[in-house]
């Protein structure tokens, strides 16, 4: 680059534009996400010094103040230089970052990246968290929660961390013009880019559920109200331990307006205010994108899972048949599949799956006729156990089988249940294909154990 050659630059204004749409994509990306990474982050530190002790608790607000504000500056550089670099080809003008000396420009650019380096590990860390809570509603089935959870919060940054640094750094050269830096020799760089495919998967897993974690928190009003009035009882963070339904949360946040404590610790505060309605709402509203999921995305952990491709080959059912229906599979976890969270599958399927007047082949007094056999008979046990026994057996084997199961129920049947009952039981079980269409997940999959 000469100095002689006339440089046909941005005019003045130009700048004053991109410097402000920097800033303002800086405050509404960068820094908004920063600001839910720093509650998950404070969320762990704090759980983590509750637990085991491991750390005076004020390291937690420094560790959330790093994760919210270390990577500002450096933001500010990379959409600064993004945006030069996009708007230098479509003007074909020059880029001003280009013409900084090439030594200035290696200052800069280790003096932003030097706070997000040295923050990296707190990044991972929440990242970590964001991982552990979208795994959380796929893999809660009975105890296996726990050590996955912890697998995650304790590896997570070993995976995560470099990925942040050859991310971090590798980034700001792309963005960068190229004739500020000279990559061409770079040694480092070039082991960077080595070292980043083999630890881009791990990172890039995180970055994904880091994404729907972000995506689901960044539109939810309410940041400040939950930061500002959760903590006049207790840590703020408090409520960041559980993960909860939407119902859950609304019957927790509610509990918690209408506490009328003084404060529990020596705060800023004489006395602890009453919520209004709206910052009850607004408090809701961020919990519950934080820690909870929505009715499709309860619906694809909890059946998808299983169910791939085949729901689209789905019948449309009832409401009450899907309650049932996801009611059954609720023997294997009643915890997984626990009552609210079985209604937003409900919920869920009700809207994209619903036909009030299904009978599946059936005629509707038969229907319903089955329905009342399920709901007397599959109490105890699926409703199918030793039917291959019973499809070829006497009217008198049926009777005294309904006989023995009788004596074992608290309410007695009445004499029109008991033929009514004998008679649906033998139809339902003639023919199993019928049977599975209208009974599914009756049987376990694989013997009696848990699918
Ligand atoms: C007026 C004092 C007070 C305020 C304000 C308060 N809490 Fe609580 N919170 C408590 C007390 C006391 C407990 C322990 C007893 C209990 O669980 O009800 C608690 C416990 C909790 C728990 C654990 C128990 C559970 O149900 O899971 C969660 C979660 C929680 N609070 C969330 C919140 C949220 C969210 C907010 C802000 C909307 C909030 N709290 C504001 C007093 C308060
Ligand atoms: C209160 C719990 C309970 C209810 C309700 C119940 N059962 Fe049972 N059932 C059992 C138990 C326990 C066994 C296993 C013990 C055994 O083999 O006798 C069993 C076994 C069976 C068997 C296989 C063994 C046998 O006895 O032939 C069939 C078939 C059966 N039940 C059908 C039914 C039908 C039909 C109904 C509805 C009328 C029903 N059960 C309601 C508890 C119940
Ligand atoms: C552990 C695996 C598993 C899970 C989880 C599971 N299912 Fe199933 N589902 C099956 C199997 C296997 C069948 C076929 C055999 C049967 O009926 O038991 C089936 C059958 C069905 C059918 C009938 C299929 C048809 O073509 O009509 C429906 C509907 C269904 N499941 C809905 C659900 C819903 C809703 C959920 C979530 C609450 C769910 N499943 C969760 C394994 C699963």
């Amino acid at each position: 680059m000469s100095e002689s050659e006339p440089k046909r630059g941005f005019p003045r204004w130009a700048h004053g534009v991109i410097l402000s749409v920097t800033a303002a994509l800086t405050l509404l990306f960068p820094y908004r996400f920063s600001r839910i990474l720093a509650l998950d982050l404070e969320a762990y530190l704090y759980n983590q010094y509750q637990f085991y002790l491991l750390m005076p608790q004020e390291w937690a607000d420094w560790g959330r103040l790093a994760v919210r504000y270390a990577a500002v500056p450096y933001a500010l550089l990379l959409i600064a230089a993004l945006i030069y670099k996009a708007s230098a080809r479509v003007w074909s003008a020059e880029n001003p970052l280009a013409a900084i000396p090439r030594r200035t420009a290696r200052w800069m650019g280790a003096a932003v990246l030097a706070p997000v380096l040295a923050a990296s590990w707190l990044y991972a860390q929440a990242l970590s968290m964001w991982l552990a809570v979208e795994a959380f509603w796929w893999i809660e089935w009975y105890a296996a929660i726990y050590p996955t959870m912890e697998q995650i919060l304790y590896s997570g940054p070993i995976f995560v961390t470099p990925g942040i640094v050859t991310f971090s750094i590798l980034f700001l050269l792309w963005a960068w013009p190229r004739a500020a830096v000279d990559e061409r020799h770079s040694f480092v760089l070039r082991a960077l880019r080595g070292a980043f495919v083999v630890i881009a998967l791990p990172f890039l897993a995180a970055v994904l559920a880091g994404s729907t974690h972000a995506a689901r928190v960044y539109t939810a009003p309410g940041i400040d109200t939950f930061e500002n009035r959760c903590e006049q009882c207790h840590a703020r963070s408090q409520p960041l331990y559980y993960i909860k339904t939407p119902a859950e949360w609304r019957r927790t946040v509610d509990r918690m307006a209408n506490y009328n404590l003084p404060p529990l610790y020596e705060g800023p505060e004489d006395a602890v205010l009453p919520f209004t309605q709206t910052e009850k709402e607004e408090a809701l509203l961020f919990v519950t994108a934080m820690r909870s999921f929505s009715d499709r995305w309860t619906f694809i952990t909890r059946c998808v899972r299983c169910h791939t491709v085949d729901r689209f080959g789905w019948e449309n059912r009832r409401p009450e048949d899907w309650a049932r229906i996801t009611g059954r599979i609720a023997r294997w976890s009643p915890y997984y599949y626990r009552p609210d969270v079985r209604d937003q599958i409900v919920h869920h399927l009700t809207a994209t799956y619903s036909d009030s007047e299904a009978t599946h082949g059936l005629d509707r007094e038969q229907y319903e006729r089955w329905m009342r056999l399920e709901a007397r008979c599959a109490s105890c046990h699926s409703l199918s156990l030793e039917a291959d026994r019973y499809r070829k057996a006497s009217a008198k084997e049926l009777d005294d089988m309904v006989a023995r199961m009788e004596e074992r129920m608290t309410t007695p049947l009445t004499d029109r249940e008991r033929t009514e009952i004998v008679q649906s039981y033998k139809e339902a079980i003639a023919d199993p294909d019928v049977f599975d269409r209208v009974f599914p997940h009756d049987r376990p999959t694989e013997g009696e154990t848990a699918p």
